[in-house]
């Protein structure tokens, strides 16, 4: 089975990070690409350096890269914190850039692949682990549910359009889910 890796995201990655945010299948869902990398600097640079809470990861297969992942713990953001009502919880966001990539199950062992090697051990103190799709994306929820997440509260943030589910795991299930899987 190919395999995939995790590491940092750093500044010679944005060129791809743009273009996977341009990509039709990825715009479905994330709205407000940045521009251009000299925009992605500007918006992702505090992140990349360290000094914002938020960290970015890319994954590769069989070392080349195909998709992104943030993670930052909930309380970081009010307008979400308020809505996930979970003390000590890290939320991730996820995107696999590549087209042909895409629809081949390559979500869930990516996810399985960054909670098991990078969000568990990163942040030992969570004691739960949220995502919040779009309530229309049916693909990524299924993958979450696959991993064990359970879906709870539908919330509507600050200036979007459409509703999110707020997808739940606790440390301890994903704990044996991850490494089991
Ligand atoms: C969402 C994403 C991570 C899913 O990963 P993926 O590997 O492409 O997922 P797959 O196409 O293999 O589908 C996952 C599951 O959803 C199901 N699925 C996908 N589209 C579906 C649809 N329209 N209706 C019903 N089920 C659907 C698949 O059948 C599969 O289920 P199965 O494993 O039980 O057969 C990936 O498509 C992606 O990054 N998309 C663009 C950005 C995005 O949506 N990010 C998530 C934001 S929260």
């Amino acid at each position: 089975m190919p395999s995939i890796e995790f590491r940092s995201m750093d500044e010679e990655d944005l060129h791809a990070l743009v273009a996977w945010y341009h990509e039709p299948h990825v715009r479905a869902w994330f709205r407000d690409p940045p521009a251009d990398v000299t925009a992605a600097q500007v918006r992702y640079g505090g992140r990349l350096r360290g000094e914002e809470p938020a960290r970015m990861w890319v994954a590769s297969l069989e070392g080349a890269p195909f998709a992104t992942v943030q993670d930052y713990p909930v309380d970081s953001d009010d307008d979400l914190a308020v809505r996930v009502q979970l003390p000590s919880a890290v939320a991730f966001d996820y995107l696999i850039g590549d087209p042909a990539q895409v629809g081949r199950g390559l979500g869930a062992r990516m996810l399985t692949v960054f909670l098991r090697d990078v969000a568990l051990p990163g942040h030992p103190d969570a004691t739960w682990f949220v995502a919040c799709p779009d309530a229309r994306n049916v693909a990524s929820l299924r993958v979450l549910d696959k991993l064990g997440f359970v879906q709870r509260q539908w919330i509507q943030m600050p200036g979007e359009e459409y509703a999110q589910i707020v997808c739940r795991a606790s440390r301890d299930d994903l704990a044996r889910t991850v490494t089991d899987g």
